[in-house]
């Protein structure tokens, strides 16, 4: 589609073809390799097809300084978002500029190879400062780049060998290239694109039907499916809904489509990247929603971007864009007139009402109904079926402790008591069992203790994801490694780690197995709370010191701390 041209001039293909495709292919087999993690097998996904056009492959060290303060690449093109491959240190140190690196998805199939023109340390603090205006840990873009990505950027140009493969919702995944096609079959010139990571109700489809009618133009639902906020609802699940709705728009004129994006919840600036990959898509308009691709609240419970800021932000940005801006309007319900009504136009006195993703989630968790004004019958069924409550949903309950701090002792107290409770499956990860079993040919070192925990998280994840209860009792010594498994499990359910804070003399005194005095005496080394170190937890969900109640009592309290965070029904507490 000519008339809608992608940004920077011309729709990007990486992929290579014909001979330059078995070329790549050879070489391949001899070049030093990277496993791609799921976050960026989602952004090579874009690179390679086009939906980041103009870029042609990971930013170089002068386009990503560009980037981060100025939105725009070095020669002036916009383009607000870096786009880097993070690497290990130890990687980085085995590549050198002017190399060609093969980068391969989880299971090994070559997706790209990348020829290395930079390979830097950036300031990922001021990264995150500058492209998302904080570093707060509770704005999940910047505690991903801070805490979680690797330390270490290259960059360099891509050759694409094998697109990445999805077996979900295939119907739905057109490339740039495809989708332009399909408008051209359809004949549709006007598309307007819809961004969304929640599921859509009366309030959102009112809203868009009221912008498809003003622009006399088609609508795509361009569902983002990667990597959004912890405890999202899953892509599986919001497809389905996305499904239930479209007979409520006008015959044929609304389609999905699914975005294989990896969002920051960047706000202002994620909304201007978005807006200029639906211009790759071949959109003609792009809507900006109240508070896009915000990360909801900080700490302290504020905002971390005002509730238009992104609609004004990306406005400014109109004329250097090729696709159109459309401000979502704000709509409230009002009882009375039995219609949604935009926020600016409800009359003084008038209480418009709505409920908000994280109200939604709260009712589904709860078990409560979902008013009839708000969502569509089927879309509550299908959320119903997707998201049982709380009581129902897998969780991990994590203690963490000194040796001899009581956590086994407590773990198998409260573990036969859910068994008692019996509704559901319970699995014990207690610290020496798993030593025995998952990990026999691990030391106590930083390195294999770290392996250590984290083999317990993949296995509670497992568990969680499963709708069962995983009750784990290692050391866990160290705060980061805690910190992953955390997030590893809120992917899935509910963590609650509980930090069972026996102090240290205590620990010493009960010495059961001898290996304090074993300690002491200088014939174990590296011995937690010895010679090697134990971060107390700063947030536990709960804290609990055994030696000041009996262990009755301490398997009470965390029952109670579960069923009050609505992990158990009350009645199956009522003992
Ligand atoms: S860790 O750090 O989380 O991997 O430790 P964990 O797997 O829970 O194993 C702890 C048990 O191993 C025994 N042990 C040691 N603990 C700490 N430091 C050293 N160096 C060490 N060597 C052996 C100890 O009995 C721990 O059991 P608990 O049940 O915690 O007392």
């Amino acid at each position: 589609m000519q008339s809608h041209p992608a940004h920077g001039g011309a729709l990007i293909d990486l992929y290579a073809q014909g001979d330059n495709l078995q070329q790549a292919k050879a070489r391949a087999r001899d070049n030093r390799s990277w496993d791609l993690t799921n976050k960026q097998m989602l952004d090579i996904e874009l690179l390679l097809n086009g939906g980041f056009s103009p870029l042609t492959g990971y930013l170089s060290q002068a386009d990503y300084d560009s980037v981060v303060q100025q939105l725009r690449l070095s020669d002036g093109t916009l383009w607000p978002m870096p786009i880097n491959l993070d690497v290990t240190q130890a990687f980085a140190d085995e590549i050198a500029v002017g190399e060609e690196i093969t980068l391969r998805d989880p299971e090994g199939v070559v997706i790209a190879n990348l020829s290395v023109t930079d390979i830097w340390v950036p300031d990922r603090e001021l990264e995150a400062k500058q492209v998302f205006g904080t570093t707060d840990g509770s704005h999940p873009g910047a505690d991903y780049l801070i805490n979680c990505s690797n330390p270490v950027y290259v960059g360099g140009s891509l050759t694409g060998v094998t697109p990445p493969l999805h077996y979900d919702f295939a119907q739905y995944r057109k490339d740039p290239r495809a989708m332009r096609q399909h408008f051209a079959d359809l004949g549709w010139d006007k598309v307007i694109a819809f961004q969304t990571r929640n599921p859509i109700h009366k309030a959102h489809v009112i809203m868009m039907k009221r912008l498809m009618g003003a622009e006399q133009a088609n609508l795509v639902i361009h569902t983002a499916v990667g990597k959004t906020k912890p405890g999202d609802i899953d892509h599986y699940c919001r497809v389905r809904c996305y499904e239930k709705i479209l007979p409520y728009f006008p015959d044929g004129m609304a389609e999905v489509e699914i975005l294989p994006l990896a969002m920051r919840m960047g706000g202002p600036r994620e909304a201007l990247w978005q807006a200029i990959i639906r211009q790759n898509y071949g959109f003609s308009h792009f809507i900006v929603g109240r508070d896009h691709a915000g990360p909801g609240r900080n700490n302290l419970g504020g905002l971390f971007y005002g509730a238009t800021e992104a609609q004004e932000f990306v406005s400014n940005y109109q004329d250097e864009l090729g696709i159109r801006i459309l401000k979502a309007p704000f709509l409230r319900y009002v009882a009375d007139r039995g219609e949604f009504v935009e926020e600016s136009q409800l009359l003084s006195g008038e209480a418009g009402l709505y409920i908000s993703g994280a109200e939604l989630k709260q009712l589904l968790v709860e078990g409560k109904d979902v008013p009839q004004w708000f969502a569509y019958p089927q879309v509550v069924e299908e959320l119903n079926r997707t998201m049982p409550p709380r009581h129902k949903q897998g969780f991990t309950l994590f203690f963490t402790g000194l040796s001899g701090s009581g956590k086994s002792t407590l773990a198998n107290g409260v573990m036969v008591k859910l068994r008692e409770l019996g509704s559901r499956k319970v699995s014990l990860l207690d610290g020496d069992v798993v030593r025995k079993n998952l990990s026999s040919e691990l030391t106590f070192s930083k390195e294999h203790r770290d392996l250590n925990i984290q083999r317990i998280g993949y296995v509670a994840s497992e568990i969680t994801r499963n709708g069962g209860v995983a009750v784990c009792a290692p050391i866990a010594p160290y705060a980061e490694t805690r910190r992953t498994v955390r997030n590893m499990i809120e992917e899935e359910g509910v963590f609650v780690e509980v930090h069972v804070a026996t102090p240290l003399e205590v620990c010493e005194a009960r010495d059961r197995k001898g290996l304090y005095a074993m300690a002491r005496a200088g014939k174990i080394k590296g011995f937690t709370g010895i010679d090697d170190p134990y971060d107390v937890p700063e947030h536990p969900e709960m804290r609990i010191d055994t030696s000041q109640f009996s262990m009755t009592d301490a398997v009470s309290q965390v029952i109670n701390r579960l069923r009050d965070m609505g992990l158990l029904e009350t009645s199956e507490t009522s003992d």
